[in-house]
């Protein structure tokens, strides 16, 4: 390759390797957490189990704006454009993970504004509220939010198998490429 080349492989900036690393972290613990702690009823309260998913939930909404931010200020340099089918599939994948990181908590902030949870990360600061209490709006959209919670840990499993069969079978570098 001649030095002044257009490097042919994906590579992503450190502060979007960190960002990866951190998120998938935070969604996985959230996804633990939503599933094992209490049933969430009229009149409960965020505390305990519940109050961490709250926290770990701001956590994730405002990591994943900054994310965003950095996907567009500092998008991947190379990788594949002129994309085959499977490379297609793998950013449609990529597409619909970053819609799930953003609607996921959005409706959990809702459902938490409707039964009048503050969601901040007390005393330092608390988001907008988005929704009015007792809304029957609010109430709904937590049922979506459980249920895309299902979808979006389904697509994780796919995507971390993709990881693992280009690491371990492929043996090519999508995975090193994001150390
Ligand atoms: C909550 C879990 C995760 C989420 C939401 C997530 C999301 C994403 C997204 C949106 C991208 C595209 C990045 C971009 O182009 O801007 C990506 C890339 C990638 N992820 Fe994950 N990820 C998660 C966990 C994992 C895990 C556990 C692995 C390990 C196998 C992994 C391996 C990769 C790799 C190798 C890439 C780079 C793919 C490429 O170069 O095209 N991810 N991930
Ligand atoms: C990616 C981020 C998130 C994931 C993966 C996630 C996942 C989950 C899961 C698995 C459940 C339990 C569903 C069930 O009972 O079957 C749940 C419930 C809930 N989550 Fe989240 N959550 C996230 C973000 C948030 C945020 C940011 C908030 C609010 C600040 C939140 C508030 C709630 C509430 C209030 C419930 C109870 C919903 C209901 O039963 O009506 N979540 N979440």
């Amino acid at each position: 390759m001649t030095p002044d080349a257009p490097n042919p492989l994906r590579t992503y900036s450190r502060t979007a390797k960190a960002l990866h690393w951190l998120v998938a972290l935070l969604i996985v613990a959230q996804l633990v957490i939503g599933w094992t702690m209490p049933h969430v009823r009229k009149g409960t309260l965020p505390i305990g189990e519940i109050g961490w998913h709250v926290i770990v939930g701001v956590l994730i909404i405002l990591l994943v704006a900054v994310r965003i931010v950095v996907r567009i200020a500092r998008p991947p340099t190379g990788g594949s454009a002129a994309a085959g089918l499977v490379d297609r599939l793998g950013q449609g994948v990529h597409a619909l993970l970053y819609l799930l990181m953003v609607v996921v908590p959005i409706l959990g902030w809702a459902n938490a504004n409707s039964r009048d949870w503050a969601v901040g990360l007390a005393p330092l600061f608390e988001l907008p509220r988005i929704m009015p209490v007792g809304s029957k709006l609010g109430h709904d959209l937590g049922d979506i939010h459980s249920d895309l919670a299902l979808v979006m840990a389904v697509i994780i499993g796919l995507h971390v198998l993709a990881g693992l069969y280009h690491h371990w079978i492929r043996r090519d570098d999508t995975l090193r490429r994001m150390m």
